[in-house]
């Protein structure tokens, strides 16, 4: 084996114990859900990232569009006042909505900043309700 190809292996070992040791960015999601009209769904996602990083902000928003920067979803008509957001330091981060109404039905996604870059976790969680 080359001297060249030994190093890059090397390399590529390196990245992958730097993985290992938590210096991945990754969002993942509880399962699809299903609320009954009127009711308080809860989603959660569990986050991680590099560790030379501090997280600034942490929010949900709904139906991603690449290239354009998501709304907070409290920030969103017709979410007002049934938006609670659960955080921790063990980088969960969960959305509690109240009252769900069939206009909900989207997909939900979970979006942090940080010191460095941002992050979002894509496909999020798809919301169906059901009930009249
Ligand atoms: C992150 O937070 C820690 C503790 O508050 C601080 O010591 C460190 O400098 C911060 N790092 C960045 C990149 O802001
Ligand atoms: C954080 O994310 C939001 C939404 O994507 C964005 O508008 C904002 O500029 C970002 N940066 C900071 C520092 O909050």
């Amino acid at each position: 084996m080359s001297l060249k190809m030994t190093s890059l292996l090397c390399l590529v070992f390196l990245h992958l114990m730097m993985g290992a040791v938590g210096n991945e960015w990754s969002v993942k999601y509880s399962k699809h859900l299903c609320g009954v009209k009127g009711s308080t769904v809860v989603m959660e996602a569990t986050y991680t990232h590099s560790t030379s990083v501090n997280v600034t902000n942490r929010f949900w928003f709904i139906n991603p569009v690449k290239g354009v920067e998501p709304t907070d979803l409290r920030n969103e008509p017709g979410y007002s006042g049934r938006v609670e957001y659960l955080g921790d330091k063990q980088n969960h981060f969960s959305l509690r909505l109240s009252d769900v109404k069939k206009s909900d039905e989207h997909m939900y996604c979970f979006r942090f900043n940080t010191t460095g870059k941002g992050y979002m976790g894509y496909p999020g969680i798809i919301l169906r309700v059901t009930g009249k």
